[in-house]
């Protein structure tokens, strides 16, 4: 919780790249290789990728090999910089706490995202998301930042390093004010946003970003059998 709620709206309106921890293509290439892992299917018909931003992962993660993929992101910076890159690809301008349609997709799929959403309306999008799944399908939503971890992050002890007491008080201190992070998730609240909507979740960590963890949620089975 920071004191200056930042409009993330407006953060990402002119912004053309996802602002990952680097920018370059062996980093990519690392954290594709990851979240690749969080996805049982290899082949998916159909993918969702909410908050798809700039496309950086697009085909790292495969995604471009797949038949039915449509991308979503309110910011047309980010979208234009993707279809600059892949001039076919289906991508719409939406606010991703708002979106619903009749289709329904192998994986749905949300990479660093998910904690610039507006807290109160996570509800809201894990019941849009469930609406959009098939009986196997599955929701990711990667790459949170965990709040357990959050003195260590700016501590920088989860980098192996020991930043002075001054300095890393000041990072806290600063992240306090207005937290450009987003919101820093705990367990409890992601087990508690899955078990409104009936969800299985599991989690797993991030090998690339040692603060952050991936939440991956399915439909049970003994529903999905039902169904
Ligand atoms: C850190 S970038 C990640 C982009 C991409 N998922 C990736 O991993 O490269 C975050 C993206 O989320 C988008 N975003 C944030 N909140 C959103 C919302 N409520 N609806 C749609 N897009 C949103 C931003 O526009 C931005 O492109």
């Amino acid at each position: 919780m920071s004191i200056k709620k930042i409009n993330w709206d407006k953060f990402w309106k002119d912004k053309i790249s996802p602002l990952h921890h680097s920018e370059n293509i062996s980093f990519y290439k690392i954290y594709a290789k990851e979240l690749r892992l969080l996805m049982n299917d290899e082949n998916p018909n159909s993918l969702l990728e909410i908050a798809c931003g700039s496309g950086e992962l697009f085909s790292l993660l495969g995604f471009d090999k797949i038949k039915k993929y449509i991308g979503i992101d309110f910011s047309d910076s980010m979208l234009n910089q993707f279809i600059k890159k892949y001039p076919e690809v289906t991508v719409l301008r939406k606010d991703a706490c708002q979106y619903i349609t009749q289709e329904r997709y192998d994986i749905i799929f949300c990479n660093a995202a998910l904690q610039c959403f507006p807290f109160k309306k996570i509800n809201l999008f894990f019941k849009n998301m469930r609406k959009m799944m098939k009986p196997h399908s599955l929701l990711t939503c990667a790459s949170l930042p965990l709040k357990p971890l959050k003195k260590s992050y700016h501590s920088l002890s989860v980098y192996g390093k020991k930043q002075n007491f001054l300095a890393s008080s000041y990072s806290l201190l600063n992240s306090f004010l207005c937290d450009t992070m987003g919101h820093w998730f705990t367990f409890d609240e992601l087990i508690e946003f899955a078990k409104k909507e009936n969800f299985e979740i599991t989690f797993h960590g991030s090998f690339v970003y040692p603060y952050r963890i991936h939440a991956v949620l399915k439909i049970p089975n003994n529903e999905s059998k039902s169904n």
